[in-house]
């Protein structure tokens, strides 16, 4: 818990009936030696009353925007200033939505656009709300800036229904909120070029040949980088994904593409991340018009592209770092080893991509981290942003041995 000690937490509360799971939480947050400042909406107060937030805290609780303020600064300026991070939980989808919007009408939310610490949300709120589209995009939304989303649990909710939405069990985020703290910056100083998602190879102006990779994998590298303080170059095949925030997002198409701005940027990097599912192939004659159908079968001749990894890990300065990815159905490791020779890099990251939980499209991931110096580790299910900091502290590692 020292990793807490002394840091200053703006805790909003909003109007969900979890908000009385918040009073322990600031009750967790003060034995860990935290200073925290509650913020609460208006509608949060018919809940629970900000005396006890008052007295578990030992600091005022703001609520209103233009109360008679000792101090000659606006408090919602002083409290964003000193904090270290902020996090609302409860949150309802009404402040994620004000918030994914810009919307600053009372002080909970004018806090959050002042502040330039961490932001945490955990969301708390009926099943049906939570999957509802509309609230789901306004979580991207938020996403896309960065802030931190703590998945609520699965379980009886208060009005009724058994579903996901229930705010997370404190204890679980005075977790995520040491996590923030405890990975904070170790990558500063360093610049991570990630390569991510698919390829397309065109055949004509409205035909291309891809691959099923969502990108998911490669963006969760980019997020976990920049949350431990790395300058992220993103070269991204084409993906649904949001551009994660204060990413340098360089978006290509083709192999080609690819291979022309790994190139290009490369020699910076002290860490390469090869996530993107590159294709081995394109059409050797591309038609400048829209190929028309004929009464015979038709042969598409494909070429090599290159094999980009296999040339950066020939090339590499001996202070970078390598990493690669090795998609399998069978012979996983023994496969994934071969590559990690052939194309020389510090580490090679094996899936099974027939295995429930890993591989294209999912948000979870279950890989082996390979090491060039023989190690073999696997990591259990986790979500592929769980995967991508327990890379990069294996890359963190070989960085501090190359020094
Ligand atoms: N890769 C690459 N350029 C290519 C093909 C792959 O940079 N033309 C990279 C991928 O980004 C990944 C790694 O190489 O990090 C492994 O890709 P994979 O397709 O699994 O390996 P291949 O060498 O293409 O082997 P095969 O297709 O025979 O399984």
């Amino acid at each position: 818990m020292a990793i807490l000690e002394g840091k200053n937490i703006i805790l909003g509360v909003t109007g969900s009936i979890a908000a009385y799971k918040a009073v322990d939480l600031t009750s967790r947050l003060i034995k860990s030696g935290v200073s925290v400042n509650v913020v609460m909406t208006r509608n949060a107060t018919k809940l629970v009353t900000p005396a006890t937030f008052r007295y578990i805290s030992r600091n005022r609780v703001a609520v209103d925007m233009f109360e008679e303020n000792i101090e000659w600064q606006p408090e919602h300026i002083s409290l964003a200033d000193k904090a270290d991070l902020l996090i609302i939980a409860p949150a309802t989808a009404n402040i994620i939505a004000k918030l994914a919007h810009g919307i600053a009408d009372d002080m909970l939310s004018t806090v959050v656009l002042a502040v330039r610490c961490p932001v945490l949300i955990a969301p708390a709120m009926n099943c049906h709300m939570y999957n509802n589209p509309i609230f789901q995009e306004n979580m991207n939304i938020l996403k896309g800036y960065g802030l931190i989303f703590i998945e609520p649990d699965y379980g009886l909710l208060a009005c009724g229904y058994e579903g996901k939405g229930r705010l997370a069990e404190p204890e679980n985020i005075v977790k995520e909120i040491q996590k923030v703290f405890a990975k904070k910056q170790d990558f500063s100083g360093k610049t991570i070029l990630v390569t991510a998602g698919p390829t397309r190879e065109p055949l004509d102006p409205v035909r291309f040949i891809t691959n099923r990779s969502s990108g998911k994998m490669g963006y969760a590298f980019a997020e976990a980088a920049i949350m431990r303080g790395a300058e992220v170059i993103l070269i991204s095949g084409p993906t649904a994904l949001t551009k994660p925030a204060n990413v340098k997002l360089l978006s290509v198409e083709s192999a080609l593409e690819m291979y022309k701005a790994v190139k290009e940027n490369s020699r910076k990097a002290h860490a390469i991340i090869m996530t993107a599912a590159v294709s081995d192939y394109r059409p050797k004659n591309y038609s400048h018009h829209k190929i028309k159908k004929q009464s015979s079968d038709l042969s598409i001749t494909l070429e090599r592209n290159p094999d980009i990894l296999m040339e950066i890990g020939h090339n590499k300065k001996h202070d970078q770092i390598l990493v690669g990815f090795s998609m399998e159905t069978e012979n996983l490791l023994e496969n994934a080893v071969q590559k990690m020779r052939n194309k020389n890099t510090d580490l090679m990251i094996a899936n099974d991509v027939t295995q429930s939980g890993a591989g294209f499209g999912t948000d979870t991931n279950i890989v082996w981290i390979l090491s060039k110096t023989g190690e073999q580790k696997k990591l259990p299910l986790m979500s592929k942003s769980d995967v991508a900091d327990a890379i990069l502290d294996e890359i963190k590692i070989l960085m501090n041995n190359s020094f």
